[in-house]
């Protein structure tokens, strides 16, 4: 039953994040009418809200910027898509976020040129590259992206609207099923924008929000689009410890921090030539070993100059809220932080199925590689998601058919709490211990089963059973399965670390069937 009173739209975009603004930004310029789904109840609860660092900008030689990109993906990333993301960099930030949305920017007035502004320095950047409000840039890049299109004639939210499934037919996709106000309504859509960000919900220890439950990947994973990458899961070396884990960012080694482990001893020199500043792979691997080894690793804030609550007051606010004064060094941990895989995408974010796209953190470019180097997701986000935009605007205007779809279940209140908290934690000690920051290959088969068994125990509800809730540990689930199958069989690199001897890959790696 299609209902006549069933949604329609040229282009579908879901996710509100920078890779969502962006692609709703460029289909509206195209001409098309898009419609925003947004599982939060306000669209500025994105992973884009939370970062920190900023954007990296192309500056006088594209060539460096290249090379830091490659080098810091361990020599994995696809040089094609890394050539257009430094390409597309600078005419994308000046025409979106300076002129368009007038981003505040550090260093000058807003809307002044690229140059002009303050660039800060990151890990395994050769140079001062990086565009930033203080160390809060995501908040003040969505929050003025939003606003803008909530001014634009062609772009319509919908919040509170959770995308379960495609509507496919034929290999095409249609829409998405969405769950709205208890309900599942279809939406039609020429093209359909994934813009759903990462997977931290998998993770015990993640500097994601809690709405990371890799909603995008899993539902393409089940439709057959091609995802790849999986195993390279990103942790962030500085993040504060704890059941309340804030992110410490990159920046703040920028300006000079140093890592101390529990005797006081700065380590980093001794692992890497470049300290601190090492890929964050590098780094998170170190600091996990030396708090194994001492018991604690601090962020030792006092050579940023002129001090660190001038140079970081929202960082120094965070310090605060939690009792921690910076002046005794910041302890630090690694912490689950970006999913470099995700859908395959090509250079225009379309994905192996038929008008379906993908930007932002669900999509895997290849610009990443085993290893993301440091300010290029909000950047990545921006690029592809104006070029998918630009793309399924093409393909979906005046193209959404009202396909014949499967009666919907009804929905069903949440989960029980206990259920959903039981499975959760189980889910996340397993892909804590095994799946983490360094990884062996029996703790990886080991791992994939208890996901598998604990992917049927979540599937048995969702065969009767429609709720916010159960489709978020569904989903979860299945990226985390995901993770541990693509871990499981592929070689060390980058940040899957494999320390055991067999680190080559297993001899017989093959999918197994009933993954
Ligand atoms: C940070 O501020 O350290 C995070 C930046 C990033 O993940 O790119």
């Amino acid at each position: 039953e299609t209902g006549a009173d069933a949604r329609e739209t040229d282009v579908l975009v879901v996710g509100s994040g920078i890779a969502g603004c962006a692609a709703a930004l460029a289909a509206a310029r195209s001409g098309a009418n898009v419609l925003v789904a947004t599982k939060a109840t306000a669209p500025e609860d994105a992973s884009t809200d939370w970062a920190q660092g900023g954007i990296a900008v192309t500056g006088e030689d594209p060539e460096t910027f290249r090379e830091d990109v490659l080098d810091a993906s361990d020599g994995t990333a696809d040089p094609e898509a890394v050539d257009i993301l430094v390409g597309d960099a600078r005419d994308a930030v000046e025409d979106v976020l300076v002129d368009t949305i007038g981003v505040p920017f550090d260093g000058a007035p807003a809307g002044a040129g690229l140059d002009d502004y303050d660039h800060g320095r990151e890990a395994a950047h050769s140079e001062r590259r990086i565009l930033h409000v203080n160390a809060s840039t995501g908040g003040h890049v969505l929050r003025p992206f939003l606003n803008h299109l909530r001014d634009h004639d062609g772009v319509t939210f919908l919040e509170d609207a959770m995308a379960l499934d495609f509507l496919t037919h034929e290999g095409r996709v249609h829409g998405v099923h969405l769950l709205r106000e208890g309900s599942v309504e279809p939406v039609f859509a020429g093209a359909t924008v994934l813009a759903t960000g990462g997977i931290g919900a998998c993770y015990g220890t993640t500097t994601n929000p809690d709405g990371a439950t890799g909603d995008g990947v899993a539902m393409a994973a089940f439709a057959g689009a091609r995802i790849a990458d999986m195993q390279y899961v990103q942790f962030h070396p500085t993040a504060y410890p704890g059941d309340d884990p804030f992110l410490v960012s990159e920046a703040v080694r920028g300006e000079g921090a140093v890592l101390r482990n529990g005797e006081g001893e700065r380590f980093m020199p001794g692992v890497h030539d470049d300290a601190e500043l090492a890929p964050r792979d590098v780094v998170a691997r170190a600091v996990k070993d030396e708090r194994d080894r001492t018991g604690e690793v601090r962020l030792d804030v006092s050579p940023v100059e002129p001090d660190f609550r001038t140079e970081f007051p929202d960082l120094a606010e965070l310090c605060d809220e939690r009792d921690v004064d910076p002046e005794d060094g910041i302890p630090v941990a690694p912490a689950e932080h970006y999913l470099c895989g995700g859908i395959a995408v090509d250079e225009r974010g379309r994905t192996t199925l038929d008008r379906l796209f993908a930007a932002g953190e669900c999509a895997r470019t290849g610009v990443h590689g085993a290893n993301r180097l440091a300010s290029t997701s909000l950047l990545e986000g921006l690029v592809w998601g104006l070029r998918a935009g630009e793309t399924a605007a093409d393909a979906g205007a005046d193209a959404a058919e009202r396909i014949e779809t499967q009666e919907p279940l009804d929905s069903d209140p949440e989960l029980p709490d206990e259920f959903a908290s039981a499975k959760y934690a189980r889910l996340r000690e397993t892909m804590d211990s095994a799946v983490g920051v360094e990884r062996t290959h029996a703790d990886l088969e080991q791992a994939r089963s208890t996901i598998r068994r604990l992917k049927g125990e979540v599937d048995a509800y969702t065969r009767t059973r429609v709720s916010r809730s159960l489709y978020e540990l569904r989903n979860a689930t299945v990226c985390a399965l995901l993770v541990a199958r693509a871990a499981s069989e592929a070689p060390s690199a980058g940040c899957h670390h494999v320390v055991d001897a067999d680190a080559e890959g297993s001899a017989n790696g093959g999918a197994r069937a009933d993954d």
